[in-house]
């Protein structure tokens, strides 16, 4: 296995490009499975590990695919498979996001349900419940989910969310590209990843209401083609970026981003001592002399992240005075808090909310890594923590950053990879 091995106490400064965005790039890639036309070309496709997995999902299905310099070109053309097994998606629950464009495409698919996932309950009911309503017969039955289209074919519908949910908008939306009539989806997400996939299945041939909102608005039953596409930024790994800067006191300029994007973590980071200058595609982070302590929510787009509060809890562990940060997402994501308080942090967790009280000196030990967002958390800690810290079991954060010590190595931090045995 892989570790990080993270030398405290060095400045992130300087200026870097983000990559493209993973949680953009898995609906882009499912939806290529909605027609058989030849050949899609996606480009800012981030080289890490959920992209591979993903592409042997396709692999499976039937579908080809090469991989070249951030360039991902895929046909679906030999599709054929209709059935997406447990070996692959308990690797990633994102691979859910086959169902809604196979069951359009081929009105039948078979996928495994996912597993149990490190931060607490991730139901699927919100997807099952979309196809329902665009008439798929749906029955679980031996760990799989079946669902078929009677006569082949999905029927418009009309989706109202209870909550917002990321994938399930993002199922719903491939689905009813292909189902017949008119389908209207209420209290979708609206975050720019589901606003990515639409302006992907517009260039598609689709219409498509309402990209950008909570209300969509799809005329189903176009014809779709194979395009070439370019896909957006990754803003949870720019904010990331930008966190480390801000603990180590430096100062960074991301490119290649959309700022507006980012309105509600980079006004937290200005609430927290920072200032902030940006264009249309750049980002400049300037560190205060001392950050401030800063409560954050974590709520759907465009509040703050979820998948950027454990880095902001680690920034907190920097800031003068008490934070609270409390994630209305998933009210159990609190993994990070136990390895973070082994460095020296002081954080407390009180149901959904974590109270932290800074500045704290945190100095280097070896921790645990238990999920993507979490190990990020962990890294930001090291790069501030005195000596040497080891993150260990990085392949949660190979998931989703793309050549991460690459590139906080080349804005100034000391991290190095090396191989160890879990005993
Ligand atoms: C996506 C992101 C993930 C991010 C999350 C919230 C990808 C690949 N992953 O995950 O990084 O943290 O959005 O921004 O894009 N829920 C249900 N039933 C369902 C589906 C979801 O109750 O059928 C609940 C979840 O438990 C959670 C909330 O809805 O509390 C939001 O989850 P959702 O937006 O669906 O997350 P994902 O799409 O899985």
């Amino acid at each position: 296995m892989d570790k990080l091995v993270i030398r405290g106490g060095r400045r992130i400064s300087g200026s870097i490009t983000a990559s493209g965005s993973k949680n953009a790039s898995l609906p882009i890639i499912a939806a290529t499975l909605l027609t058989g036309e030849s050949t899609f070309t996606l480009h800012q496709i981030p080289d890490l590990v959920d992209i591979t997995t993903f592409t042997h999902l396709l692999h499976h299905l039937g579908a080809e695919t090469t991989f070249e310099g951030n360039t991902l070109k895929i046909s679906s053309k030999n599709v054929e498979n209709i059935q997406a097994p447990y070996e692959l998606v308990n690797k990633m629950r994102a691979s859910i996001y086959v169902l809604g464009p196979m069951l359009a495409r081929f009105g039948h698919a078979r996928v495994s349900l996912p597993g149990g996932c490190a931060f607490g309950p991730r139901p699927i009911d919100l997807h099952l419940m979309a196809m329902e309503k665009l008439g798929a017969k749906i029955t679980i039955e031996t760990g799989f989910i079946d669902a078929t289209a009677p006569n082949g074919k999905l029927q418009g519908g009309h989706i109202d969310f209870p909550i917002s949910s990321v994938g399930a908008t993002g199922n719903a939306l491939m689905a009813a590209v292909l189902a017949e009539g008119t389908t209207t989806i209420s209290n979708a997400a609206a975050e720019p990843e589901i606003e990515t996939l639409c302006k992907f299945l517009i260039a598609m041939g689709a219409t498509i209401r309402g990209t950008g909102t909570t209300e969509l608005e799809i005329e189903g039953g176009c014809t779709l083609k194979a395009i070439e596409f370019y896909n957006v930024f990754d803003r949870i790994e720019a904010g990331t970026l930008l966190a480390a800067a801000a603990i180590t006191g430096g100062d960074l300029t991301i490119n290649g981003v959309e700022p507006e994007q980012m309105k509600a973590v980079l006004k937290k980071f200005v609430h927290a001592g920072c200032s902030i200058a940006t264009t249309e595609n750049s980002i400049t982070l300037k560190s205060p002399e001392k950050l401030v302590s800063t409560d954050v929510t974590a709520k759907p787009y465009p509040s703050f992240p979820t998948d950027m509060q454990a880095q902001w809890i680690a920034l907190m562990t920097q800031a003068e005075g008490t934070s609270h940060v409390t994630d209305k997402v998933y009210h159990e994501r609190f993994n990070h808090i136990p390895e973070l308080n082994r460095l020296g942090a002081h954080i407390e967790i009180h149901k959904n909310q974590a109270v932290v009280h800074g500045p704290q000196p945190l100095s280097g030990t070896k921790v645990m890594s238990t999920d993507l967002r979490a190990s990020a958390s962990l890294v930001l800690a090291g790069l501030v923590a005195e000596g040497i810290t080891e993150v260990l079991r990085v392949y949660h954060l190979d998931r989703g950053y793309e050549k991460i010590e690459t590139k906080l190595n080349s804005l100034g931090a000391d991290i190095s990879r090396e191989k160890y045995n879990e005993f």
